[in-house]
């Protein structure tokens, strides 16, 4: 069999990394490209288990920059990209939306483009694979599922900037045929998040005695997968997602804001031999963020019917994992949070 072509955006950072170490682990026959900006959010480091594989090749470079891409794609001609290179931070897309803009709507179009020209006269047996998010959908009430059905209400920056990208990849499937398919994906956490997302933001803070800073009333829901689940989902539907399709994935696992606090102020306690209730009083009610959705939550029964996928750890188990790790490797945690990390907490939260 011919060795497949993978191009992997955004695989240094958060779930791309997971991605591209489970694609290389696992298919050592496809040759896996691992195009990656490095931007405060990206690391090398998350990938050091695979660096030295022969199936993998990592390429510093900036899908916004189009000459750059489209040199990339006529030189190694990628059979398929799974695509996750983002700015992924909601907060972030408040104080400055155009940079999600650009990474996130006009990235993803750079790159359909590249895609499209190079395969245009033959789409067989290739995919642009688009990884997205449940926050396109909005807001729901205090009822209710996203299915893959839902409309499209996008509320921040971030999300709008998602939709926007997701609506461009189904144009060029409509358009020009091409072959895609888009997830749409609830709230991830576990191990290599960088800390400006609730769970790791929280997990640092209480490791160092710092405030706890919950917006609003904390009553938000939102649902939690465990990012090696999003990996296996990602890993199934790249070899048996019909074309054309979007799957939602979700860990069927709500919980509201202030409850998984104080959950994990309860776990911290025990790996740190505080005393029982000592992290639940960092907790600090503090203004709540523009335009805050106030509750997601997936509908992942087409996946699961059509695809056979389930999480496969409790909620409970894979924040004991996430916070074993956090406690084990602190020179990660000490090293993303040194420089840009300050300047950007003291704005965000000061
Ligand atoms: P992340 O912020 O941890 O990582 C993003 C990666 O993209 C980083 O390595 C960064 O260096 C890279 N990047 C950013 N701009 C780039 C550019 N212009 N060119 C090349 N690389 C660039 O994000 P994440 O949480 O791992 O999310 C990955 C994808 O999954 C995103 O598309 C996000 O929208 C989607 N998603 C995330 C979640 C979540 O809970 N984190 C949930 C659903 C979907
Ligand atoms: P976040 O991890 O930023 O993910 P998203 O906004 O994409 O869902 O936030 C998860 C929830 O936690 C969201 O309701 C906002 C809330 N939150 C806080 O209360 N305090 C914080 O410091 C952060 C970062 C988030």
């Amino acid at each position: 069999m011919k060795s497949k072509s993978i191009l992997i955006t955004g695989g240094a950072g958060f779930i791309g990394s997971h991605v591209v170490k489970l694609f290389v682990q696992k298919y050592p026959n496809y040759k896996i490209f691992n195009l990656d900006a490095l931007t405060y959010a990206g690391n090398l480091e998350n990938l050091k288990d695979i660096e030295s594989k022969n199936n993998y090749k990592f390429i510093k470079g900036d899908i916004t920059d189009e000459a750059f891409i489209n040199k990339l794609f006529s030189e190694y001609r990628f059979d398929k990209v799974i695509h996750l290179a983002a700015e992924s931070h909601v907060d972030r897309s408040i104080k400055d939306p155009l940079a999600f803009v650009k990474t996130n709507v006009i990235g993803t179009m750079i790159l359909l483009n590249a895609f499209k020209e190079t395969w245009k006269d033959n789409f067989e047996n290739k995919l642009f694979y688009h990884v997205s998010t449940d926050e396109v959908y909005g807001s729901l009430g205090q009822a209710g599922l996203f299915t893959e059905t839902t409309s499209y209400d996008p509320n921040s920056p971030y999300s709008a900037s998602k939709a926007s990208s997701d609506h461009f990849v189904r144009a060029y499937g409509e358009t020009y045929g091409l072959p895609y398919v888009i997830t749409n994906c609830s709230n991830n956490y576990g191990q290599n998040q960088f800390p400006e997302k609730l769970i790791p933001l929280f997990i640092n803070n209480i490791i160092n005695n710092k405030a706890l800073p919950v917006y609003g009333d904390g009553n938000y829901t939102r649902d939690w997968l465990y990012v090696i689940d999003h990996a296996r989902a990602i890993d199934l539907v790249f070899h048996k997602g019909v074309l054309g399709e979007t799957y939602n994935i979700g860990g069927f696992n709500e919980w509201k804001n202030i409850d998984l606090v104080k959950l994990l102020c309860k776990q911290m306690d025990l790996k740190l031999n505080k005393p029982r209730g000592s992290s639940e009083k960092l907790i600090t009610y503090v203004k709540d963020r523009p335009g805050h959705d106030l509750r997601y939550a997936i509908d992942a029964s087409k996946i699961n019917k059509e695809l056979g996928w389930k999480p496969s750890v409790t909620f409970e188990e894979g924040l004991a994992i996430t916070i074993d790790w956090y406690l084990s490797n602190d020179d990660w945690l000490n090293s993303v949070t040194s420089g840009e990390y300050q300047s950007y907490y003291k704005k965000q939260y000061n």
